[in-house]
């Protein structure tokens, strides 16, 4: 198989460029493009600080891999000499490994941080590439859970790393604000309702209502048919109905409003359900005209049985129409309205059926865009806590679970650092992001366990963690005291840790484009987790050996390590922020 030679050059320095062209130059089956495609880093810093794997080109030639690198090594090794970037290169294994001139390698990557300051990793590689996100979406009668918390998550993360990346982004909140449990609750409320319950907790009390509907109805069926028919007042814009509906609607919202501004997160478009109520005609004909839809037990449908798929539920017997149809509309609005480059729903994956019939339904429709949507699913969210309230399912309140957080950050706070000024503030942004930090640092797919002891531990690897070596790397380049240049002796980064630190500040953008083609913010976490394990290990070996300190006694020497830390700092300070959670100066 010969290397993908479409795949466009992922490095943004000048540095692995020449290793592209250089390698390409020698080896008749690649094209520059493709090997910096192909580059890797070594995980370790003594064996260089690019890697090329030579396998496939091993496999096409029918070579053995360690043969075919050292060859190609030693065809570069007078390129290599004359190189303005490179310092060296050598075979190991089926690799061939280059040095970079360290000292050049970091003027470039720390100068570029540190000019760049809060855009450093930004690109304009997204420009014109809208991308729309349909994310958080929680239902109106239906608690805010877990999973709620996790698709808010991941789709804040992506937006914000998209906009990072120069794609103009558009976040919907598809409100669960239409269907039949808005008939369920308009009997509740006319049965039961308590204004004042309502409105000091919404979103609780009508769940409440929904569940006592439920339990009631078991033994008065009358209710079901009731339900039906209050459905049906509010479709066919009964005013008593919509009134009542509108206000069901406005106070769940201000109460999702609170949750989202605790979590710092913002939507573009609140457009949810009910907006598509008369949007779905259209569809229906367009269905019926390509003789897509048929009448099944006199609920209409698409049939999907030739994929050995279960059919589509467009309308129901009595009328209603349903979750899928509104998706439908949906997406063809966004589409009209925002003309996307993706559309993304960040949604739990036991809705995976319901979005492959979603855009094959589209495409049979002959929306050659369907397969620009994408289900970005997650797996399940799970607490372990006797603490919390238990409540049916895998239902927890989130205010709980985010206060609760942020007390017990507040308590370790108070225990070391008792006099830090603005304590409840930062209490509040570490607890809140030791949560969030916990929910995105596992791959989507994986199923989440949140596990107390686990979310709010400060150690190596917890979001904590990672806030907390920000406020340290910020205390460092405080004590210096005096600007942080730029314009030092490279020569004097020596030390091979201090080279791995440049290693990996330079591939923060390449990372957050990996986090955004893979719609993967836990690269990200893990990312930052590494950083900062590299990062502490170096000023740890400062207060062991006082030749490795940061604030070395020689200027010069304090100067440049300072820069890299102050770099570091900075990258730390834009991760967190694309992830949602901030980054205290102090803790
Ligand atoms: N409201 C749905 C739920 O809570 C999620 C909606 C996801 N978005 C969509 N366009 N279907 O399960």
């Amino acid at each position: 198989m010969a290397p993908p030679t479409t795949t466009p050059a992922r490095s943004q320095s000048p540095f692995a460029a020449e290793v592209a062209t250089l390698s390409a130059a020698v080896v008749a089956e690649w094209s520059s493009e493709a090997v910096a495609a192909m580059l890797e880093i070594p995980s370790d810093p003594e064996r260089g600080d690019y890697a090329l794997p030579c396998f496939p080109l091993a496999r096409e030639r029918r070579l053995a891999p360690p043969k075919i690198a050292a060859e190609i090594a030693d065809q570069l090794k007078a390129k290599v000499a004359g190189s303005e970037w490179l310092e060296g290169v050598e075979a190991a294994g089926g690799y061939v490994n280059f040095r970079v001139k360290g000292a050049r390698f970091a003027q470039y990557v720390v100068g570029d941080i540190l000019a760049r300051g809060d855009d450093c990793g930004r690109s304009d590689a997204g420009t014109g590439q809208t991308i729309v996100i349909d994310y958080s979406s929680p239902n109106i009668a239906k608690m805010f859970h877990v999973g709620h918390l996790r698709s808010t998550l991941v789709g804040a993360a992506l937006i914000r790393v998209f906009g990072h990346l120069g794609h103009p982004t558009v976040g919907v909140n598809h409100i669960g604000d239409w269907g039949t449990q808005f008939g369920k609750l308009l009997v509740a409320w006319d049965l039961w309702g308590e204004s004042d319950r309502l409105e000091s907790h919404p979103v609780e009390y009508l769940y409440e209502l929904y569940v006592r509907f439920h339990k009631e109805a078991k033994a008065r069926p009358d209710l079901e048919e009731r339900a039906r028919d209050a459905f049906r007042l509010l479709e066919t814009g009964d005013p008593e109905a919509r009134k009542l509906w509108q206000r069901f609607r406005d106070c769940s919202l201000e109460e999702f409003g609170r949750i989202y501004s605790t979590l710092g997160v913002e939507f573009d478009s609140f457009a949810g359900e009910s907006f598509y109520e008369d949007k779905m005609q259209p569809v229906l004909d367009r269905l019926a005209q390509r003789g897509l839809s048929t009448t099944s037990r006199d609920a209409l449908i698409v049939d999907l049985s030739d994929l050995d798929w279960p059919p589509m539920m467009l309308r129901k017997q009595d009328e209603a129409t349903l979750y899928a149809t509104r998706d439908l509309a949906a997406a063809i609005y966004r589409h009209e309205t925002y003309g996307f480059h993706k559309l993304l729903y960040v949604v739990g994956q036991a809705q995976e059926l319901h979005f492959n019939q979603l855009f094959e339904v589209l495409r049979r429709l002959g929306y050659d865009w369907a397969d620009d949507c994408e289900h970005v699913m997650f797996g399940w969210v799970k607490f372990k806590d006797q603490h919390l309230s238990s409540r049916e399912g895998n239902v927890v309140l989130l205010d709980e679970v985010l206060n609760r957080a942020v007390e017990m950050v507040d308590s370790i706070i108070a225990e070391k650092n008792a006099d830090l000024e603005d304590r409840a503030r930062v209490a509040r942004t570490v607890g809140v992001g030791a949560v969030i930090f916990a929910d995105l640092a596992t791959r989507r797919i994986r199923d989440v366990n949140f596990d107390w002891d686990e979310v709010l531990s400060f150690d190596h690897g917890s979001g904590p963690y990672v806030m907390y070596t920000h406020a340290r790397l910020t205390r460092i380049v405080q004590k210096y005291g005096r600007p942080v240049s730029t314009a030092v002796d490279y020569e004097r980064l020596t030390d091979p840790a201090e080279r791995a630190v440049v290693q990996q500040l330079e591939q923060f953008g390449r990372q957050l484009q990996t986090v955004a083609e893979r719609r993967e913010p836990s690269y990200l976490c893990s990312y930052l987790v590494d950083l900062t394990s590299t990062v502490n290990g170096d000023v740890q070996r400062g207060a062991k050996d006082p030749s490795l300190r940061i604030l070395a006694d020689d200027p010069d020497v304090a100067a440049v390590r300072v820069a890299l830390v102050a770099a570091t700092r900075q990258v730390l300070k834009v991760g967190l922020d694309l992830l949602g959670m901030g980054a205290p100066e102090r803790m």
